[in-house]
């Protein structure tokens, strides 16, 4: 049997559980598109498998997203040929070869490079749906985007400035925040010095201070009490994410102080269908055509350096997105 190289984990803990492992290579089943994967996307949720944070079955194969090139097709399958390249989102990305179905995978447009594919399509997806759907940002609005100059932070500022709205930004060092404002960030606010001071810097940059329409928050624990206090009346908290620990239980009366609505979605109950997939994923590709959505690649990483990759994210030490060769 053929074997290929897959980054795995047989236990969760940090990076030293990270193992380059031989497994068999999958054959397409039904409705299934084998792709020989060139680049895969590097996410926080990544991580999250790894620590433990979100509990898998073991061993388990990391990964979440990749590009390349469709090597077979399972039966039923009518819109993929070999040969042609893709962009798919699915468990088990960081190997040579990974099987999709249908509904996660899309063709890369025309002038879009592999590299790009694999680094905009959950990050862009989970930006673009949270804007549309989470809170659907107006014309005017003045909205929060935490860890604005990470990789899903990058995204949203542009998306949010596409859609008219006035963007706050959060990031830890003056240098990322420098990156938020090159990609359109209105305001820029140095969270480091803690909760009282972002909070009043924040709610300065409001009408009468009285608060953000709404919070992107992808920082979680650290933020998430201050979020509450900046957001105002009837605004919405969208807190989808947890790079400094996930937020502690919450008592829901809370939200009527200021009758706030909080969200906490992911992204894949936004494109859980084909046809949804298919919507968003041509509404990203449409914003990098028109130039209002710009990429912004931290590092190409060779699959062997992975536990440098993770280290990098988890360590703060990036902007933008970090993929790996594979
Ligand atoms: N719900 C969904 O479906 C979904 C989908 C995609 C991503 N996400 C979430 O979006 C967030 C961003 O993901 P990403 O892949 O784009 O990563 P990223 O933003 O590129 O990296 C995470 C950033 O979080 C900030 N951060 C704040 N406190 C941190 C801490 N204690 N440790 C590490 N980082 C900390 C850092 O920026 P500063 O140094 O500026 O603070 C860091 O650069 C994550 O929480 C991820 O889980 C959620």
């Amino acid at each position: 049997m053929s074997t290929q190289k897959a980054i795995q984990i047989s236990k969760t803990g940090g990076t030293e559980v990270l193992e380059i492992n031989q497994i068999p290579i999958p054959k397409p089943q039904p409705g299934q598109i084998l792709v020989k994967a060139a680049y895969a996307g590097v996410n926080f949720i990544d991580t999250y498998f790894r620590s433990g944070l979100y509990p898998v079955q073991l061993p388990f194969t990391l990964g979440s997203e990749g590009s390349g090139t469709v090597e077979a097709v399972g039966a039923g399958v009518t819109k993929y040929i070999p040969g042609e390249q893709v962009v798919y989102y699915g468990t088990g990305s960081y190997t040579e070869y990974i099987n999709v179905p249908e509904k996660a995978i899309s063709h890369i447009p025309e002038g879009l490079k592999l590299e790009d594919a694999a680094a905009i399509l959950i990050q862009g997806l989970t930006a673009l749906t949270m804007l549309r759907e989470s809170y659907e940002v107006k014309k005017g609005d003045t909205i929060l985007i935490h860890a604005a100059a990470g990789g899903t932070g990058l995204v949203l500022v542009q998306l949010a400035k596409a859609l008219g709205a006035t963007v706050i930004a959060t990031a830890s060092s003056a240098e990322k925040l420098e990156i938020a404002k090159q990609h359109g960030a209105d305001h820029l606010v140095n969270y480091s010095g803690g909760e009282d001071e972002w909070v009043k810097e924040v709610l300065g940059y409001t009408k009468d201070g009285e608060g953000v329409e709404a919070v992107f928050d992808g920082v979680g624990k650290a933020t998430f009490e201050g979020d509450l206090k900046v957001t105002k009346r009837k605004g919405s908290v969208v807190s989808f994410g947890n790079a400094s620990g996930a937020v502690n239980p919450f008592n829901i009366g809370r939200l009527g102080d200021k009758n706030l609505k909080l969200l906490r979605p992911r992204l894949f109950g936004y494109v859980a269908t084909r046809e949804e997939f298919d919507h968003y994923t041509q509404e990203l590709f449409g914003y990098l055509k028109n130039g209002q959505l710009k990429l912004n690649i931290h590092k190409i990483y060779p699959l062997e350096d992975i536990v440098q990759a993770h280290k990098d994210l988890e360590g703060r030490v990036t902007t933008g997105k970090l993929v790996l060769k594979i």
